[in-house]
């Protein structure tokens, strides 16, 4: 069965086709991001024009790649929430419109759920260069997911089958990341700049520290606000002069501190849980550190838990994980059925 998902939440248009929930087919992305980063920050009228731009494009070059076109596709899945409502109604209006005149099934899809399928992609069209995997994860699973505006920790018993056993309190560590970038003046999107602002730090000289919060809190939740507001505290106290010099520690150290949190709480999740699989999904699980401090506590924890995490491209925005997602939660409704939700909870 092909799916072409469709996505357009925020500042991405996307579409991919996913072959039986596993074989990627095409994956295209356009991203309004360069308009973004002279105001630092998402403008939605311009993601929603720059998503109207797109869409049609996006939807035709994601179909090129099969010999008969839409005619080889069984199904449309489509981002409904959370996002941006001017973004989101963009996806789903021509989701809508292309469902009812191909006469095709359309499958509403949470975006959030949709980040976790990335993992069920196994293979994938030589062209798209992917290092994947190879093998899905088996539950039950505990899923570390994190994004721009998400952090939770969920318990997976079967597709669909969802618990979520903590969450942040207030920021998601994605937000934590792109507050405390944008107060160091580092270009945007600001998360992978403060990667790449912490691999430039020098000396392992610890010139700041920052605080773990919640970490002994006994329960599975996350806050980041505090942990934002002593970076705030920090960088008031730096000369103007000094911000480039002492950004990398900032970074680094911002860096060590979200990913010691994440880390801890998800392996408390683990050994309480004793799943099969760790899964590691949201736009944040493409920061290397997260990646490789989680894949290697783990495995000094329980080598026999397998680690699972996208290429690094499938964990930003796409549609391929739409189109995955679609597959194994196959519920399409009639088009009355199913609007944008800009506040769709996971
Ligand atoms: O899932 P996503 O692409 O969009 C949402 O659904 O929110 O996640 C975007 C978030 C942003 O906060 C961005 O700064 C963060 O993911 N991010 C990163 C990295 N790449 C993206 N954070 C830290 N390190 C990265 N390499
Ligand atoms: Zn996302």
């Amino acid at each position: 069965m092909k799916i072409l998902g469709i996505e357009s939440s925020c500042d991405e248009t996307a579409a991919a086709i996913v072959e039986d929930g596993s074989n990627l087919l095409s994956n295209v992305v356009a991203s309004s991001q360069q308009m973004h980063s002279k105001y630092g920050g998402i403008i939605p009228d311009v993601a929603a024009r720059e998503q109207l731009k797109s869409i049609i494009p996006v939807i035709d070059e994601a179909l090129s790649k099969l010999k008969n076109g839409h005619n080889d596709i069984d199904a449309i899945a489509v981002t409904v929430g959370p996002g941006l409502i001017g973004s989101l109604l963009v996806g789903v209006e021509a989701a809508k419109t292309l469902s009812l005149v191909w006469n095709k099934p359309l499958v509403p899809i949470n975006h959030l759920v949709g980040h976790i399928y990335a993992n069920w992609i196994t293979k994938a069209s030589d062209d798209l260069q992917l290092a994947l995997n190879g093998n899905q994860p088996t539950l039950p699973a505990i899923i570390l997911l994190v994004s721009g505006g998400h952090s939770e920790i969920i318990l997976m018993t079967d597709h669909g089958k969802f618990e979520i056993l903590g969450t942040t309190k207030d920021d998601a560590a994605g937000e934590c990341f792109d507050k405390c970038g944008r107060l160091i003046a580092l270009p945007y999107p600001y998360g992978p700049f403060i990667q790449s602002e912490a691999q430039k730090r020098e000396s392992d000289e610890r010139k700041f520290i920052f605080p773990r919060p919640m970490l002994d809190s006994g329960d599975l939740n996350f806050s980041f606000s505090g942990l934002k507001t002593a970076f705030l505290n920090e960088t008031k106290k730096i000369p103007p002069q000094d911000l480039k010099q002492l950004a990398p520690y900032l970074a680094s150290e911002l860096q060590d501190a979200i990913v010691d949190v994440l880390v801890k709480k998800t392996l408390k999740a683990v050994i309480k849980h004793k799943p099969l699989s760790l899964i590691l999904a949201g736009g944040v699980a493409a920061n290397k550190q997260l990646r490789s401090v989680l894949q290697q506590k783990l495995f000094e924890l329980d080598n026999k838990i397998g680690f699972y995490c996208p290429p690094i491209s499938l964990c930003t925005d796409n549609a391929s994980y739409i189109a995955a997602s679609a597959f194994y939660n196959y519920k399409p409704l009639n088009i009355s059925q199913i609007d944008a939700t800009p506040d769709l909870n996971f």
